[in-house]
């Protein structure tokens, strides 16, 4: 595109686009393609929706940067009380940043005052960032970390329950999971040295697997017995990715403190986390903050956002398109060894693929997103460590029709591709 630009970033396509609209992108010569990705689980209200491009331009035609130190808009309090409506019990209070990242390290930051512990246990296979703390607790693939070790330390990572690749079922997932955290406080880091687990209720990059019910109420119970807090990073299954409004809300278990971005703006850079109030009461004024933090637009389009998510049906049309995909896809299994295991709430939803050896098998998901992306005008995503899952993250107003189009390019494309 241009020499001045850095050579830095990944790229899914070689696309430039100009336009956007609901579930679909249009590039600078007219050409429209079925946009799954949603700028990666960003566009939860579509591309450009009318309620939320609105409430953006009359909010930049008042105040574009009312500096949360220097002065307050009452948008920002606005979305605070909003979101203590929606968020799961026991979140009280709010602070708001950029991105999953600086949601993350908010997160950490307030752990650690409030608990006056050092260490963090993580997930393996997490994706929490890209920052120097972030990195740390980022254990999705080797590709986050080469060249930039050493990393912060104190981050212990433990095993998700994932019952696919295990053989096993959730149950048995769950239980061995619940042992090795034990194990983790047991050998690396004491409970009384452990502020935070900070885990991802549907694993994300790391290849879209909801933890066993079981699993979640145990680390809530090894929270209440040690007095560790549990984080739960719902940057990308937060704001109705999940068929509800948040992950943990399947779960009904309560997390101490709650990370959201992506879904939450509808792609307007804006992130926060939320917090019980015993706990933000612990976080010393003019400690954490930043410059862009809270900014107006953001939370103009983050109310916008929620209005359309749930009064517009959209987090109930996630739930349903979610179930119409699944059973689309399911549908394929039984003509495609390939396609080992079709899973995921709402919409995040994954097929991940095995070799003849039973080995992932990335070569035939990049040929399949490849072939969706030249021959249908359908763009995927894969995920997980070997990149061998098609992720499945449409935008949540995803149509009947346009979940029936994707579904047969990519049984199109799994005939063009066989293994
Ligand atoms: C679960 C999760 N946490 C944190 C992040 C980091 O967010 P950002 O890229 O906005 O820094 C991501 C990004 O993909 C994510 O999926």
């Amino acid at each position: 595109m241009s020499a001045h630009l850095s050579n830095v970033w990944y790229q899914v396509t070689d696309l430039a686009v100009v336009e956007g609209n609901g579930c679909t992108v249009r590039t600078a010569d007219g050409q429209e393609y079925l946009d799954f990705t949603s700028g990666i689980a960003v566009t939860s209200t579509g591309h450009c929706h009318p309620k939320v491009v609105a409430a953006i331009q009359a909010q930049a035609a008042k105040f574009v940067h009312s500096q949360m130190n220097c002065y307050r808009n009452p948008i920002v309090a606005q979305l605070a009380d909003q979101l203590y409506e929606v968020t799961p019990d026991g979140i009280d209070q709010f602070f708001f940043c950029n991105s999953g990242a600086e949601a993350t390290e908010a997160a950490v930051k307030l752990a650690r005052q409030a608990t006056k512990r050092p260490n963090i246990i993580v997930m393996d296979a997490a994706f929490h960032g890209r920052t120097m703390l972030t990195m740390a607790m980022t254990t999705s693939k080797t590709v986050y970390r080469a060249g930039f070790q050493p990393l912060p330390s104190g981050i212990f990572p433990t095993p998700f329950p994932t019952a696919f690749s295990w053989g096993v079922d959730e149950a048995t997932a769950a239980q061995r999971a619940l042992k090795q955290l034990k194990h983790v406080l047991k050998s690396q880091t004491a409970p009384d040295e452990t502020a935070a687990i900070v885990m991802e209720p549907v694993l994300g990059e790391g290849g879209y697997i909801a933890a066993p019910q079981a699993y979640v109420e145990g680390v809530r119970d090894i929270c209440d017995e040690t007095g560790i807090l549990f984080i739960a990073d719902e940057v990308q299954s937060g704001f109705g990715r999940t068929g509800k409004m948040f992950a943990m809300d399947h779960y009904g278990v309560r997390p101490d403190i709650l990370m959201m971005a992506k879904g939450i703006a509808s792609g307007f850079p804006l992130a926060g986390i939320g917090a019980r109030a015993d706990i933000m009461a612990k976080w010393p004024v003019g400690s954490h903050g930043g410059t862009y933090g809270a900014n107006p637009i953001g939370c103009a389009a983050a109310l916008a956002t929620i209005d359309v998510l749930i009064n517009d049906g959209v987090v109930a049309n996630a739930a349903l398109r979610g179930e119409q995909l699944r059973s689309e896809l399911r549908a394929l299994q039984s003509n495609d060894i390939g396609l080992a295991d079709v899973r995921g709430p709402g919409l995040m939803v994954a097929t991940e693929f095995v070799d003849a050896h039973g080995e992932p098998d990335a070569a035939r998901v990049n040929a399949i997103i490849e072939r969706c992306y030249r021959t249908h005008n359908v763009l995927f995503m894969n995920c997980g460590t070997y990149g061998n899952i098609l992720r499945w993250m449409p935008p949540l107003v995803v149509s009947e029709a346009e979940i029936d189009r994707a579904v047969l390019a990519f049984a199109e494309a799994l005939g063009a591709t066989p293994r």
